[in-house]
């Protein structure tokens, strides 16, 4: 690292900058007065300075982008006048700003170096371009994956209910004129009244297998009428206390009413409640689902599938599922869906 001789570079052995140099991260410290007195290879490849136009200049113009450097000189100032220091030895991630105006995220830490003399701070940085968009490309392909799977079982409920359901609607109708059509006393009566009854049970199980899958009324009516059919059909007494009506996002929707229908399926199979009760109203940007019981709780949350299909689910969406359990008082299940109306 070579500088230009009035800066106010650090003196450090030449093996010390030959070992600073050497670092993946950039290295950059600067005095109490803002001045950078180091700025090592890393930093100069990432930000595009050489160390000599680094070495010298105020820290502030020279990484920090206009609209964060005010608060980052407050900060100095405080911390140098006693204040508790806000960011010194502990990872944040900041916006930095490169040589050409350009700007990009970083992580960080600083430190201020116990005693040395006269003050000095040192940033190690860490360019997180990549990762940022990696995290952002995975996100954006779990939320397809969730929507494309939504939308997949809404085909499905759909095709089941226009093509098969339909057909032994009919089929159940032409066996109704052929059974009016048979006197009570024939043979035949008897085993057309046992063949209504077989397709009447299969045509309820066709029809609670779509439901399941995806009902029809949460995408033609929303979360309401949804929930107050999954409430209708629960084993256990179930307060539906307030829902809001209006429409959200397919995938927000659909979220939701699983998060009910799970939580719903597992108080009877597991919390020998008396009553549950259900809670969905939008909080500050999210949609939030809460699902009460009054039962035996010391849920443990691992063991099935249910509960962990719902937690990917809401992860994808940038939610979250949390669950209290303490031993006899009931169980809580809440999940926060990010929704933008
Ligand atoms: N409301 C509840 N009250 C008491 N225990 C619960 C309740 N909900 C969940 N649990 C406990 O948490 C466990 C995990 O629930 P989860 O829904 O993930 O799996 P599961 O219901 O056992 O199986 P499935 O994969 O069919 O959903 C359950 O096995 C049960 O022990
Ligand atoms: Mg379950």
């Amino acid at each position: 690292m070579t500088t230009h001789p009035d800066s106010p570079a650090l003196s450090l052995p030449p093996e010390l900058h030959a070992v600073l140099d050497a670092a993946l991260d950039c290295v950059v410290a600067m005095g109490a007065d803002g001045r950078v007195v180091l700025f090592n290879a890393a930093a100069q490849r990432t930000f595009g300075y050489t160390a000599e136009q680094a070495v010298g200049a105020d820290m502030a113009e020279l990484l920090v982008p206009p609209s964060l450097r005010a608060r980052h000189r407050d900060g100095v100032a405080r911390h140098l006048a006693g204040g508790a220091p806000a960011v010194l030895d502990r990872r944040i991630e900041i916006t930095g700003l490169r040589a050409d105006g350009s700007e990009f995220p970083v992580e960080l830490t600083v430190t201020r170096l116990r005693g040395a003399e006269p003050v000095l701070f040192v940033a190690y940085l860490r360019d997180i371009t990549d990762r940022k968009l990696a995290e952002a490309e995975l996100k954006a392909s779990r939320i397809r994956i969730v929507e494309a799977a939504d939308a997949a079982r809404r085909r499905i409920e759909r095709d089941l209910h226009d093509g098969a359901q339909q057909r032994l609607v009919m089929l159940a109708l032409q066996l109704r004129i052929a059974r009016g059509r048979v006197g009570d006393g024939d043979e035949s009566a008897a085993l057309l009244d046992e063949a209504l009854a077989e397709l009447d049970g299969a045509t309820a199980e066709l029809r609670e297998l779509a439901r399941g899958i995806h009902p029809a009324v949460l995408t033609e009516g929303g979360l309401h009428p949804a929930l107050r059919a999954l409430a209708a059909r629960s084993a256990v007494p179930v307060v539906l206390q307030e829902v809001p009506d209006a429409r959200f996002a397919a995938s927000v929707e659909a979220t939701a009413y699983f998060v009910v229908a799970e939580a719903l399926t597992n108080v009877a199979r597991h919390a020998c409640a008396e009553r549950a009760t259900v809670v969905v109203r939008e909080e500050a940007g999210a949609l939030v689902v809460e699902v009460r019981d009054d039962g035996c709780g010391g849920a443990a949350g691992a063991g099935g599938t249910g509960l962990r299909g719902l937690d990917d689910r809401l992860a994808a969406l940038g939610g979250r599922l949390s669950m209290q359990s303490p031993s006899g008082e009931g169980t809580t299940i809440r999940a926060e869906i990010p929704c933008a109306s």
